[in-house]
């Protein structure tokens, strides 16, 4: 069985998170507005994105958050790529990394210097519908239930542990862009609530199950 790492700061201070994204960066807005209403107790301390012109970048720096980009083609490998992302995240003191639409594999050398410690989110009710256009699969498939995970991030694609689910029903007047629109509206509310979840620890993974501590420590 694992337990939380993240843990709380001995500085008293919210702790550092770091936030990896692509592009539009919606996932990462709702993030801002969460700490900034105080229902999420941290502060991010970087935004990376691998692609310069990741419209995220900007609404960081509008938040007077340090945002860069570290564009994944200018390394020779993934490793090369993932050391420089380490060294950033580690220069700020990142106890937890969130994936906010962040289009790449991670890989080794990145699993094992966040251990349970990196969160993505993904638009699906994992284990259905892992991989792109998840919203699409769920639409064509004829699901009556479509929603979104909050996971941590293992060597398999969508595969890690859950930490938080929420479903949205699917219409029959749904079309793949409608039905995007509502669960990225769910995505925006459980995103912050499964950080603020995992930063508060008491928490353990057994297996595949993430589960809650009692403050007692009794099941
Ligand atoms: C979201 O749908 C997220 O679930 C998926 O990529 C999309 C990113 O959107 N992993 P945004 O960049 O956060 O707006």
């Amino acid at each position: 069985m694992e337990r939380s790492v993240v843990g709380s700061d001995p500085t008293g201070q919210p702790p550092g998170i770091g936030v990896l994204i692509s592009g539009r960066g919606s996932n990462l807005q709702a993030l801002i507005e969460a700490i900034a209403a105080g229902r999420l107790r941290a502060r991010i301390a970087v935004v990376i994105a691998n692609r310069p012109d990741a419209q995220g970048l900007e609404r960081a720096r509008r938040a007077g958050i340090e945002a860069i980009a570290i564009p994944h083609r200018d390394f020779p490998s993934r490793a090369a790529f993932e050391d420089a992302l380490l060294r950033e995240l580690r220069a700020r003191d990142v106890r937890l990394v969130c994936l906010a639409g962040f289009m790449r594999l991670v890989g080794e050398t990145f699993l094992a210097a966040f251990p349970n410690a990196i969160l993505n989110i993904h638009p699906s009710l994992l284990p259905a519908f892992p991989g792109v256009d998840a919203q699409k699969q769920a639409w064509e498939h004829g699901t009556k239930v479509a929603g979104a995970t909050v996971h941590f991030v293992t060597g398999e694609l969508d595969r890690g542990p859950i930490v938080l689910q929420r479903a949205v029903a699917v219409k029959d007047e749904d079309t793949p862009e409608t039905l995007a629109a509502r669960i990225l509206d769910i995505e925006h509310e459980i995103y912050p609530e499964a950080v603020e979840l995992v930063l508060a620890g008491g928490w353990t993974i057994d297996g595949r199950r993430f589960t809650r501590t009692p403050p007692d420590g009794r099941r």
